[in-house]
């Protein structure tokens, strides 16, 4: 069930047997020379379709996040740590007054995950200094950590994955829209890895966009596989959300 296409009548009649929902959250920003721009949002909103279809409400995807490092890249847009923090406040609170308690944030980006979570811990942090309960869960899933994923990764990839413009995430793409599937040369074969600091240091040491990935790897059976995995590992992690007091 998609929160999109629900009627306000739909969505009071959901409460009533949960309070839980799933919200993607991704990035607009550069995937290297083959890699989509919206990559961290698609592969994310793409997997909450297959738990959309087993009744879990699933709310619009959170499609801009913290990308200030992948700017130098035409097409990148980000917000600021604060901002981001600013957005996941406002969308939890709005919930929460329509009686939403448990939350999982269904991620695409690593550059995401301490935002996600400070902005977690401010949400509780302002209800413990007020001494009023918060009745709130809230969980940060990471797609590509979970245990399902990693394997397959592991087995196809390596080291190869990398941490940027991944063939992981890259065949998942690919299994959701397989008309965007592109291969061009990339040299060298396999990207550098290093430090992320500000988007020029970024541009300066990793000239193509990628980080230590060969997304030349992908392929469009891969793309499926992620997406059973992908279900699957996020299936699990709303379970324990849900069956948690
Ligand atoms: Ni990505």
């Amino acid at each position: 069930m998609k929160l999109q296409h629900a009627t306000w009548p739909e969505v009071e009649a959901y409460l009533k047997d949960s309070q839980g929902i799933v919200i993607p959250i991704g990035s607009t920003e550069q995937h290297g020379p083959t890699g989509l721009i919206g990559t961290d949002a698609i592969c994310p909103e793409t997997i909450a379709e297959g738990l959309s279809d087993q009744g879990i409400l699933v709310g619009p995807t959170l499609s801009i996040g913290m990308a200030q490092h992948h700017l130098a890249f035409p097409g990148t847009i980000t917000l600021r740590p604060t901002t981001l923090m600013a957005v996941i406040h406002d969308v939890i609170t709005s919930l929460k007054g329509h009686g939403f308690k448990k939350f999982m944030f269904l991620n695409g980006h690593g550059g995401n995950i301490n935002t996600t979570e400070t902005a977690f811990a401010q949400i509780w942090a302002e209800h413990s200094l007020a001494r009023e309960p918060s009745g709130l869960a809230m969980k940060l899933f990471n797609w590509f950590h979970g245990p399902r994923v990693r394997r397959l990764i592991d087995e196809l990839y390596g080291e190869a994955d990398g941490w940027h413009a991944t063939p992981s995430e890259i065949a998942l793409t690919w299994h959701a829209y397989p008309d965007q599937m592109r291969q061009v040369p990339l040299d060298p074969d396999q990207a550098p890895f290093g430090e992320i600091r500000d988007c020029f240091d970024y541009r300066q040491r990793f000239a193509d966009g990628r980080i230590g990935s060969r997304p030349q790897m992908a392929t469009l059976d891969h793309g499926r596989q992620f997406y059973e995995a992908g279900v699957a590992d996020a299936l699990e992690a709303w379970s324990q959300l849900v069956a948690a007091d």
